[in-house]
C-alpha cells in the first residue's frame, strides 16, 4: 500500500517509507539486543502513538522482553502541544529494579516525556533509556537525553505508522505529512 491507496484524504508527501523505517527499526532492535545482552528489559510503551513501532521493534529484540503500556494525553485533537499532560492509564506492574525502556512515538518540545520519566523515575528502576522513532529536530530545550532515536525530523506534523490525526491515520504502513488543505 502507498500514497496513491489515500488520494484526497489528507495524505501529504511520504516522509519515511515504509521500507525505510522497517530497517531502521531492525537497526535498534539489534542495537537494543547487544545493548542489554543477559538481561529482561521492561519495555513501556507510550499509546497510542507507539504501538505500531513497539509491536515492530520487539520482534527485532532478541531477548526476553515484558511489555508494558501507559496512555498519556497532551495533544487531545489538537495539532499542537497544549503543555499539559494527564495520566489515562498507568503500568500493571511494579518496575523497581528493572531495566526500564520507554518507547516512544515522536518526542517534539520534550514535555511529554519529562513529565513520564519524573514519574517513573521515582519509582526506582534499576536503568531507565528511552528509544523514540522520531525526534523533531528543533526539539525543545525541555527533551530529556534519548538513548535511541530512529529519525530527525522537520517541523512537519506527521501522520501514518500509529501517528494520528484526530484518531486517524495511524494504519498508514509510511510516515507522511499532513495536509490539513486537501
Ligand atoms: P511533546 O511536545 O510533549 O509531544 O514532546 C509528544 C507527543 O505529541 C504527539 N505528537 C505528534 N503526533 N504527529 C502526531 O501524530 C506529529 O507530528 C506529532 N508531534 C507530536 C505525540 O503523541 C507525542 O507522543
Ligand atoms: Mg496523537
Amino acid at each position: 500500500m502507498d500514497d496513491e491507496t489515500w488520494p484526497g484524504l489528507g495524505v501529504g508527501d511520504t516522509v519515511v517509507s515504509a521500507e525505510k523505517i522497517a530497517t531502521r527499526v531492525a537497526e535498534l532492535g539489534a542495537e537494543i539486543t547487544s545493548d542489554y545482552a543477559g538481561k529482561a528489559p521492561l519495555i513501556i510503551t507510550v499509546l497510542k502513538g507507539g504501538f505500531i513501532f513497539t509491536a515492530d521493534l520487539v520482534r527485532e529484540i532478541a531477548l526476553p522482553v515484558e511489555i508494558e503500556f501507559m496512555a498519556l494525553s497532551s495533544y487531545g485533537n489538537e495539532t499542537r502541544s497544549s503543555g499539559s499532560v494527564q495520566i489515562l492509564k498507568d503500568v500493571d506492574v511494579d518496575i523497581a529494579g528493572r531495566d526500564v525502556i520507554v518507547v516512544e512515538d515522536i518526542v517534539d518540545t520534550g514535555l511529554t516525556l519529562r513529565y513520564l520519566l519524573d514519574l517513573l523515575g521515582a519509582r526506582q528502576p534499576a536503568s531507565m533509556e528511552i528509544c523514540s522513532l522520531f525526534l523533531r529536530e528543533e526539539a525543545g530545550t525541555e527533551a530529556p537525553d534519548l538513548r535511541y532515536v530512529g529519525f530527525r525530523l522537520p517541523p512537519v506534523f506527521i501522520i501514518g505508522y500509529g501517528l494520528d490525526v484526530a484518531g486517524r491515520y495511524r494504519n498508514l504502513p509510511h510516515v507522511a505529512a499532513f495536509d490539513p488543505s486537501v
